[in-house]
């Protein structure tokens, strides 16, 4: 009996089945073009950059939540933030200061920094009390997203890594007359075949070697060509103080290398060094701590931040 009812069951089934299968569409009725299998993705070209066995393709070299690193023996282990920042929240500090990070002339060198010193930084763009005196300048833009979205914990353990870092020499400062034509991209860029001109009142920043630097190597550092005479004068404004602010060692220590949270100044990019000034002085830089500067900002001219930004570069770091 029991038998029997499965079998109906199982009759039923196979009858419902059978209804509900779809009739085979005529193909000359309902016209469907084959599909064209998909163009197989040309190779990529893996590149490489001096001194590393580390090979990296462009794709890979424009994810910004995957820092290139080249060389990681050339620095300690970096926490999550620095590497891959939040996966989709913010982006890693890596990719734009480097994992070293030496930093590049549109951001600035973070290695050595106080970790206090750079979690106030990050509170100001945050609260908007820093930004760029020139809005469409980009990657300041992008140091503001990253202060809005990535989260206190991060911060601090991308603070405590850069602390930890030694600052190495990545600058080299030239006194000339006459400097490469350049062009603006994220930096200043030699312009291939360009030639020469007068370099003015002007510091003029660019890659030592243009492919290490547009790869982001971070053992690729910058020179800095600045007038003749700017790092004498540099020298001297530096250990008078200027218009009535006190000398700058009283602050940023004798050698410049900072005091507790105020920041080392020495050996770091003079293109940030003397851009940072310039918002100071526009208001465009107010942070917290950002008063203290004031006596020493406030009547400083274009031509004195020059000079200043090329002694203060020129020094060990
Ligand atoms: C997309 C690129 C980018 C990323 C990612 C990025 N920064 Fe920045 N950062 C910049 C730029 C550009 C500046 C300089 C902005 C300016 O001119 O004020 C800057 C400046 C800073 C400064 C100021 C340093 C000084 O000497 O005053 C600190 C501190 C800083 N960043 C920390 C971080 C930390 C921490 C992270 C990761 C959580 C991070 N940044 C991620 C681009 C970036
Ligand atoms: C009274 C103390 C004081 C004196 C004197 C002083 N500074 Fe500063 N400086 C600071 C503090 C504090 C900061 C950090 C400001 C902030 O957080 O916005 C700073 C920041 C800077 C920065 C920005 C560094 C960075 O990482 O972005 C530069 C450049 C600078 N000072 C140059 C100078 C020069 C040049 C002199 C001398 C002519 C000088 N300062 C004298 C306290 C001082």
């Amino acid at each position: 009996m029991r038998s029997t009812l499965l079998g109906l069951g199982l009759v039923a089934l196979m009858g419902s089945a059978a209804m509900s299968a779809e009739p085979e569409l005529p193909p000359w009725l309902f016209i469907v073009p084959p599909v064209a299998p998909a163009a197989p993705k040309p190779e990529e070209p893996v590149l490489h950059v001096p001194n590393s066995t580390v090979g990296l393709t462009q794709s890979q070299l424009r994810d910004l939540h995957n820092a290139p690193d080249w060389h990681p023996d050339g620095h300690p282990k970096p926490p999550a933030s620095v590497m891959h920042g939040g996966h989709t929240e913010y982006d890693a500090c890596g990719y734009c200061h480097l994992p070293n990070g030496q930093g590049r002339p549109e951001n600035t060198s973070l290695a050595g920094l106080s970790a206090s010193y750079i979690i106030q930084q990050v509170q100001d763009y945050k609260n908007g009390l820093r930004k760029s005196s020139e809005p469409r300048m980009l990657p300041p833009t992008y140091m503001a997203a990253v202060s809005r979205n990535a989260p206190d914990a991060d911060v601090k353990a991308a603070a405590e890594y850069f602390e930890s870092l030694k600052p190495m020499v990545w600058v080299k400062v030239v006194e000339t007359k006459m400097v490469p034509k350049t062009q603006a991209g994220a930096m200043l860029m030699p312009v291939a075949g360009g030639g020469q001109e007068p370099i003015g009142d002007r510091i003029i920043e660019v890659p030592e070697n243009v492919e290490a630097t547009t790869l982001r190597d971070d053992h690729s550092g910058f020179i800095a060509y600045v007038p003749v005479g700017a790092i004498k004068e540099g020298e001297k404004l530096v250990k008078s103080g200027i218009g009535g602010g006190a000398a700058c060692k009283t602050c940023h220590g004798d050698d410049m290398r900072g005091i507790g949270p105020v920041p080392r100044l020495a050996g770091r990019s003079p293109t940030y060094l003397a851009r940072t000034m310039f918002d100071f002085k526009t208001g465009a830089r107010a942070g917290v701590w950002s008063g203290l500067m004031m006596p020493t900002i406030t009547n400083m001219t274009q031509h004195q931040m020059v000079a200043v930004a090329a002694y203060l570069g020129s020094l060990k770091p």
